[in-house]
């Protein structure tokens, strides 16, 4: 099996996306899995300017040949769309890494099973596909338009989601805190579990899955944490 992670944080490396995607990684390379972590700060794609040339100049060809074309996901059985929350969406990055997506489908509109309008694709295969995400604020609420959206988007790419993994508190999993050390194991532990299920059964389990979800601290005193960092940081 392979799995191709496009990790959609400015951060890179340096990001708590990169983190949960490199021990979900693990877990999926112990069971076998071939696994590639493609980071969006580390390249030059250009926004799609709407012209509609891959449709019509140059059929499935877009007019920008930068570093979009050198991600090659042909070949993944599964594709993980990695973000954190901006604005309570997915990251301008991987947005526009999508977006540039729209030469790879014909422009003819037909109907799918439901009656809804969809574009016939350019290739006969078809990955599945997760999200993972992670936001600063505490609490589950703020994944809920990630929540739409990914589900919007395998329907669109004509696929299944087959898994969500979404960390509220994430600047947490970066904090070089002693009392924080063993949650944040924890955390990475149940990461690596859900990699293996994935490769495994197509789908992370129910109580991984709740595991995941799990609060990493009280959100009040996240919040109380969080105010001190930043009120230090203003008072410098
Ligand atoms: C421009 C911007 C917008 C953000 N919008 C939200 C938001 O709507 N909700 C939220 O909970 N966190 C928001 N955050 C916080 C990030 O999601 C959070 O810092 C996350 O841990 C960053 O992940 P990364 O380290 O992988 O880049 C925002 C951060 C930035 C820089």
């Amino acid at each position: 099996m392979k799995i191709t992670a496009i990790n959609g944080s400015p951060k890179g490396k340096r990001g708590a996306t990169y983190l949960m995607v490199e021990e979900f990684l693990k877990g999926a390379q112990a069971q076998g899995a071939e696994t590639k972590h493609i980071l969006l700060s580390n390249m030059n794609i250009h926004h799609c300017m709407g012209c509609f040339s891959c449709w019509v100049k140059t059929p499935g060809v877009c007019v920008f040949h930068d570093d979009r074309k050198k991600i090659d996901l042909s070949g993944s059985d599964i594709i993980i769309y990695a973000t954190p929350v901006y604005v309570d969406n997915i990251s301008g990055l991987l947005k526009n890494f999508m977006d540039r997506g729209v030469s790879s489908v014909f422009p003819t509109i037909e109907k799918d099973a439901q009656g809804e309008g969809i574009h016939p694709k350019r290739r006969t295969v078809r990955p599945k596909i997760m999200t993972m995400a992670n936001c600063g604020y505490p609490g589950q609420t703020h994944f809920e338009v990630l929540k739409v959206l990914f589900r919007r988007i395998a329907r669109n790419m004509e696929t299944d989601l087959i898994g969500e993994i979404y960390r509220n508190q994430g600047p947490l999993l970066l904090r070089d805190d002693p009392q924080l050390e063993p949650i944040i194991a924890q955390y990475k532990l149940r990461l690596q579990t859900a990699g293996r299920e994935i490769v495994n059964e197509l789908s992370i389990s129910e109580k991984t899955k709740r595991e995941l979800e799990e609060e990493l601290i009280p959100h009040d005193l996240y919040l109380q944490k969080h105010n001190e960092i930043f009120n230090q940081l203003a008072s410098i």
